[in-house]
């Protein structure tokens, strides 16, 4: 499918952020020429995804199309159990609603935030234990999404392990820069919560991606196929969380995988409230179909490799420019490091947020904050929670843009980052949500 774009001016852009009130989701489509904002649910589907949609199967219970799926799912990812669900945070609600109680605490690798907001919204605490590697943008390691073993063996130390109904892994992991996970930590992390006997669960939107690093920088794995390094990473974990928008590639979709069926019956309640019937849970049957298509081909070595490359493209020409940025480069994204580029700008004043509209006067090219806004008030203090790093997420679409829209992306910014100097005031927040703020954030020019 091919769309138009529309090209507009700067005062025009200057006008229309001032009307979204600097909040770069109140943008309308059309008021932006690339689109980097998100990698969910913007991919171009394939010509059998669409003919898929053709064979969907609407019957309200046992439709084929739930059949597919569910083998589709099995064959995949190897869990015998599934529900679907309409998108990743109603997986994340349903399986939650079975798993989380007031006063839990869920430790992972950097939670993204529905997951973070799921948590807190019952009254439980994420607990992140990425290692510290992580939040240096600088350093070369090839698995920046990794847990550290000795934190989390930390939470399971200190607190009884009834609290603790799971450790949440994140491949690849959003929040730190769409960092992998190595299948070694995959294992000891494994390992290390049979022994206390916590449940793992997967947060496994971009679980293909996370594979192709896995097969290009773990050694072990350089000569085995994708979907039996996908197959491995899963068997260490009781169930995942997905959300199909991205490496399933499809436009609307997400999943709940689970080994035990009595969990499974517990979250299938809560997928009947809050979902639907067990067999559609929010998904139309063609969609079903689409979704079942798209985990096939995103497992693809040959299309992941051009995809990450794609994305390791954009990375390259800021990086070559002098432009801050989260190395290595991502999976499904490059993350501009906002502190390091415009280091006049106090984080008071939302210093990532500054960078992401600075970005879209320049070239009408959306973005978004992975900082201070985004990390949200404490529940209990309401004090702005700094995170350790405050980046700027160009996510790239799946199989949706050409190379020459990167060189037009990184032109915009090499141009921002030709004037950092003027740039030396932020925003002050003027509306803000009490949960998920960034979403509908209002604010003003300081
Ligand atoms: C790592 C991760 N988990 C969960 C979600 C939530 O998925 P959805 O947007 O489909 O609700 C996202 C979405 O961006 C994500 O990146």
């Amino acid at each position: 499918m091919v769309e138009p774009l529309r090209r507009s001016e700067r005062p025009e852009r200057e006008e229309w952020i001032k009307q979204a009130n600097y909040n770069l989701f109140n943008l309308k489509s059309d008021q932006v020429f690339v689109d980097l904002l998100t990698d969910s649910g913007t991919g171009a589907m394939s010509d059998r995804q669409w003919s898929e949609l053709m064979l969907g199967d609407e019957s309200y219970a046992g439709a084929s199309s739930y059949y597919k799926l569910k083998n589709a799912i099995q064959e995949i990812t190897g869990f015998p159990y599934f529900l679907p669900t309409h998108q990743g945070r109603a997986a994340e609600n349903v399986l939650f609603s079975a798993l989380i109680k007031k006063g839990d605490l869920i430790p992972g690798n950097a939670h993204f935030d529905t997951t973070k907001g799921h948590i807190e919204f019952r009254h439980a605490t994420a607990v992140d234990c990425t290692i510290d590697e992580a939040y240096d943008t600088t350093l070369d390691h090839p698995f920046k999404g990794n847990l550290s073993l000795q934190k989390l063996e930390k939470v399971f130390k200190e607190n009884p392990v009834e609290r603790i109904p799971m450790v949440i892994i994140t491949v690849t992991c959003n929040t730190s820069g769409g960092q992998p996970v190595s299948m070694q930590n995959i294992r000891e992390v494994s390992q290390l919560a049979r022994q206390y006997g916590v449940k793992v669960i997967f947060d496994a939107a971009r679980f293909a991606e996370n594979a192709y690093f896995i097969k290009t920088r773990e050694k072990e794995y350089r000569d085995k196929p994708i979907r039996d390094i996908v197959l491995e990473m899963f068997s260490y974990g009781d169930g995942m969380t997905m959300s199909s928008k991205k490496d399933a590639i499809v436009n609307m979709g997400g999943f709940i995988g689970l080994r035990d069926q009595e969990l499974f019956r517990q979250a299938s309640t809560f997928n009947i409230m809050f979902e639907g019937f067990i067999t559609y849970g929010g998904m139309s049957g063609r969609d079903m179909n689409a979704l079942a298509q798209g985990l096939y081909e995103g497992t693809e070595f040959d299309y992941l490799q051009t995809r990450v490359g794609q994305v390791a493209y954009l990375g390259s020409l800021l990086h070559d420019a002098g432009v801050p940025v989260q190395f290595p480069f991502g999976g499904h994204a490059i993350f501009v490091d906002a502190t390091r580029f415009l280091p006049h700008v106090p984080r008071e004043q939302y210093v990532a947020q500054t960078l992401a509209v600075e970005i879209y006067k320049e070239g009408g090219v959306r973005a978004v904050e992975i900082g201070t806004i985004l990390a949200d008030r404490d529940p209990e203090t309401r004090a702005n929670r700094y995170p350790n790093l405050e980046l700027v997420r160009l996510a790239i679409p799946r199989r949706t843009y050409t190379n020459n829209h990167m060189q037009y992306v990184a032109a915009a910014i090499i141009n921002v980052w030709e004037r950092r100097d003027q740039i030396r005031t932020g925003y002050r927040i003027t509306y803000e949500a009490p949960i998920m703020r960034h979403f509908t954030v209002a604010l003003e020019k300081i």
